[in-house]
């Protein structure tokens, strides 16, 4: 597996994005530097991590020990929830940096927008400075419904260059996709497994039967088809080496159909309007 074979995204920033990363939530501290490491060797050169992770140390240990440049690898941080207030962002985003032992990121993202808090506008007020800094090359947000989105555009000045939300075959999550791509900004697609849980999919298994490729590969195709950013999460090497392995095949416009006729608006993870952990 080559780097070269995985797409790259252009975003508002003018930063490449490769469209499929490794993901790093749930891996465990003191795993993450062999996880991480193994992701880099079989081809993945885009790493989402964030703080809320506790594991952006091994993240960083992993890429000093590839001995790739820095030019060669893309990382994406994200901001607690404890720290929308204007001057905790600025300081949690420094330890991010420290954690990761770099001098930028490529990507720093708002985690939730915690609308009962009601601090993200403060928060992105404080990427936007970082982002000026030069120590963010790109600043985006996750988790951000359209209204939310929305309220963003119109009280700042920076757009930001992603939304991370969740989107699997059982959540197409279309209404955010579509304001997304209305205002120029690249969707993240966030568990896009389903947390392993639409592999089992009958339709998915027929598909992937088919093609002589696995369920993961065939999902996580659909997502490239359908020109969102990926990163699945594995802890097992031979995963980890399959979901890499998804640029020597295509799926059908039916089989594309098929897999998105099966969106029933399932979540495996929170919603952002109720999501309310502070992280405190
Ligand atoms: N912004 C947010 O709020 C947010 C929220 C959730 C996730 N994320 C990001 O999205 C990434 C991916 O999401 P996720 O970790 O929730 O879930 P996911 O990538 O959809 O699924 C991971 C699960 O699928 C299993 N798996 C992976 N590859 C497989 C394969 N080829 N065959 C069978 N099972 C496979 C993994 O098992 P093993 O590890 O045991 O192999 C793990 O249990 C995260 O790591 C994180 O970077 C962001």
């Amino acid at each position: 597996m080559s780097n070269e074979s995985i797409p790259s995204l252009l975003l508002n920033s003018g930063v490449q994005i490769p469209q499929l990363g490794f993901g790093v939530f749930q891996v465990p501290p003191k795993q993450t530097r062999d996880v991480v490491s193994t992701a880099l060797d079989v081809g993945y050169r885009h790493i989402d991590t964030a703080q809320m992770y506790r594991n952006e140390r091994g993240v960083g240990e992993a890429l000093a020990d590839s001995g790739l440049d820095r030019d060669e690898f893309f990382v994406t941080s994200k901001l607690n929830n404890a720290f929308h207030a204007h001057d905790d962002a600025l300081a949690a985003f420094d330890r991010t940096l420290e954690e990761l032992q770099l001098e930028h990121v490529d990507l720093f993202l708002i985690h939730w927008p915690l609308p009962a808090v009601d601090k993200y506008v403060e928060a992105w007020g404080a990427l936007e400075e970082i982002y000026r800094s030069g120590h963010a090359r790109a600043i985006g947000v996750s988790n951000f419904e359209p209204h939310h989105l929305r309220r963003l555009m119109d009280e700042t000045t920076v757009v930001p260059a992603v939304n991370q939300v969740e989107v699997h075959p059982w959540l197409g999550n279309e209404d955010v996709r579509a304001v997304d791509a209305e205002h120029g900004i690249v969707t993240e697609a966030w568990s896009p497994l389903g947390r392993g849980r639409v592999l089992e999919d009958p339709t998915i298994a027929r598909i992937a039967a088919n093609l002589g490729k696995t369920p993961a590969q065939v999902v996580l195709r659909w997502h490239i088809e359908r020109g969102d950013v990926i990163f699945p999460k594995s802890v097992t090497p031979a995963r980890i080496k399959e979901n890499v392995q998804l640029f020597d095949f295509e799926l059908s416009d039916a089989d594309m159909a098929d897999i998105s006729a099966l969106d029933r608006g399932e979540r495996v993870g929170s919603h952002p309007d109720t999501m309310n952990n502070t992280g405190r």
